[in-house]
């Protein structure tokens, strides 16, 4: 008996976690599959750049949230930076809420986040300035 929720009992073709059909994995061209994620080159479109030192390679969140989140969850990044998460996150259609410490980078995060087309997917996205281990940060977000 199966009870992850990967794999339902019922079949294999419903997910309670992704939008993804486990009976056509392998169709999926989006979805990296191969035991090791070999990216040729960083995803440099739409609001993308590399300006932020330590940045996200976007291909990153972009698998992890197609594989664990669903259309219309929330997405939370505590440690925001740029905000190649909450663009993703964006782009798949799932809200983001960004943690970011310092002001200007939270600033510049809004502007690419902004920069982002809508993908015609209405979500939100918010950034907030505090230090995310904090309890301020907490309610905050909540
Ligand atoms: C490696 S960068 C993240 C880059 C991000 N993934 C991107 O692709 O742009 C880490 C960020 O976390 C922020 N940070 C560090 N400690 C933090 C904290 N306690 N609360 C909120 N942000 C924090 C830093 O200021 C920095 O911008």
């Amino acid at each position: 008996m199966r009870t992850n929720n990967l794999l339902p009992m019922n079949g294999y073709s419903k997910s309670k976690i992704n939008d993804l059909d486990l009976k056509d994995w392998k169709e999926y061209k989006d979805i990296l599959t191969d035991s090791l994620w070999l990216i040729g080159e960083r995803d440099k479109s739409g609001a993308h750049n590399n300006a932020y030192h330590g940045n996200f390679i976007p291909q990153i969140p972009n698998q992890m949230m197609q594989r664990f989140t669903k259309k219309g969850d929330v997405i939370l990044d505590a440690f925001l930076g740029n905000g190649t998460t909450l663009i993703e996150s964006k782009r798949l259609g799932r809200h983001g809420i960004g943690i970011e410490l310092i002001p200007e980078v939270a600033r510049s995060a809004i502007q690419n986040i902004n920069r982002e087309l809508p993908n015609g997917k209405k979500v939100f996205t918010e950034v907030i300035v505090a230090d995310s281990t904090t309890k301020d940060a907490r309610e905050k977000v909540l």
